[in-house]
C-alpha cells in the first residue's frame, strides 16, 4: 500500500492508474463506518484510494480541531487489511496557500441545521472535497448517510461544478445497541454514552411512529420524551433535498438530531 504525503505525489500516483478509482475521503480515526465505505469501494472499483486529513477549514474557532483523534499508524493498518491501494495523507501546508479562492456553501441549505450551528463548516468541507476530487479524479466517491447534509451538499457540488464523479451513499453503521459510530464517541464517559443512546432510540421511535401518523408534532413530542441529552440543538424533518416539510412523506423524509451529551456534540439521522 502506497502512502502519498503530498498532492503532487497523489496526482502522480493517480495518473499511472488504469481502470476505475474508488475514493473514500476521511479525517481518520477510522472505525467500522469508514470501513464499510472502504469495503464498498473495494468491491466496486479497480483501485481504491482513502484520504486521511483533519481539515482545518471545516472546524470553527473553539471546536475540537486540536484534540480531534489522530491515529495514523492504526489507520494505515486498517486500510492495508481492507486492500486499499493508496492512502493520501496531506497536511494543511501542502493543501492550502494564503489568500485562496474560496468555495461557498449554498446560502440556504449550507446554512440551515448543521450550517446554522456551525456557520461556515460546509464552506470548509466543500473547499477540501473540491481539492480532493481534483487531485484524485475518482470514478466514484463514497460518503456516509450519517452526515446526511454533507452528503446532500456534495451531490449538489458535483452537479453545480459538473464533476464527472458518481457519489455513492453508505448506510450508517451502528453499535449493536444502536449508537451511530463516530470518531467523536471516544469523548463520551460511560454515563454519557448511555444517554447518547437516547438519540438513536428517538430516531427509531420516529421511524416506527411515521408508519402510523404523518403528524410531525406528534412524533416530535414522543422523541422529546425519549431524549436524555444535555442540550438539544435541533430535531428536524426535511425531505431528501433538505427542504423543511410539514407532514411526513414516506420514502422522502429525513429526521435529524444534533445534541450535546456532556461536552460532546453528536449528530444522527434516519431516512424514512
Ligand atoms: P469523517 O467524519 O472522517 O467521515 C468520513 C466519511 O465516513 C463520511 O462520508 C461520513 O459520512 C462517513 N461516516 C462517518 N461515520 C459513519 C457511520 N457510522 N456509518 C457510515 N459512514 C460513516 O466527513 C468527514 O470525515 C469530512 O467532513 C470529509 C468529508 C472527509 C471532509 O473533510
Amino acid at each position: 500500500m502506497e502512502i502519498l504525503k503530498s498532492p503532487k505525489e497523489a496526482v502522480n500516483f493517480r495518473n499511472n492508474l488504469k481502470g476505475s478509482v474508488g475514493f473514500v475521503p476521511t479525517m481518520g480515526a477510522l472505525h467500522e463506518g469508514h470501513l464499510s465505505l472502504i469495503k464498498k469501494a473495494r468491491e466496486e472499483n479497480d483501485n481504491v484510494i482513502v484520504s486521511i486529513f483533519v481539515n482545518p477549514t471545516q472546524f470553527l474557532p473553539g471546536e475540537d480541531f486540536n484534540k480531534y483523534p489522530r491515529r495514523l499508524e492504526a489507520d494505515f493498518e486498517i486500510c492495508k487489511r481492507a486492500g486499499v491501494d493508496a492512502v493520501f495523507t496531506p497536511n494543511p501546508e501542502n493543501m492550502y496557500t494564503d489568500d485562496e479562492i474560496l468555495i461557498k456553501a449554498p446560502k440556504i441549505k449550507g446554512y440551515i441545521l448543521e450550517g446554522f450551528f456551525r456557520p461556515g463548516h460546509f464552506d470548509g468541507v466543500l473547499q477540501v472535497v473540491n481539492k480532493l476530487f481534483n487531485i484524485i479524479r475518482p470514478t466514484r466517491a463514497y460518503f456516509g448517510k450519517k452526515d446526511a447534509q454533507q452528503l446532500y451538499l456534495i451531490k449538489q457540488m458535483v452537479k453545480n461544478f459538473f464533476f464527472n464523479i458518481e457519489i455513492v451513499e453508505g448506510e450508517t453503521v451502528r453499535e449493536k445497541d444502536g449508537l451511530a459510530l463516530s470518531s467523536r464517541n471516544i469523548y463520551l464517559s460511560d454515563e454519557e454514552r448511555k444517554r447518547a443512546l437516547s438519540i438513536s432510540k428517538a430516531l427509531k421511535r420516529a421511524a416506527k411512529l411515521s408508519t402510523k401518523t404523518d403528524d410531525i408534532e406528534t412524533i416530535k413530542k414522543e422523541m422529546l420524551d425519549i431524549l436524555e441529552v444535555d442540550e438539544l440543538q435541533y430535531i428536524a424533518f426535511v425531505d431528501r433535498d433538505f427542504n423543511y416539510i410539514q407532514k411526513i412523506q414516506p420514502g422522502n423524509t429525513i429526521v435529524l438530531i444534533a445534541a450535546y451529551v456532556g461536552t460532546t456534540r453528536l449528530i444522527d439521522n434516519i431516512y424514512i
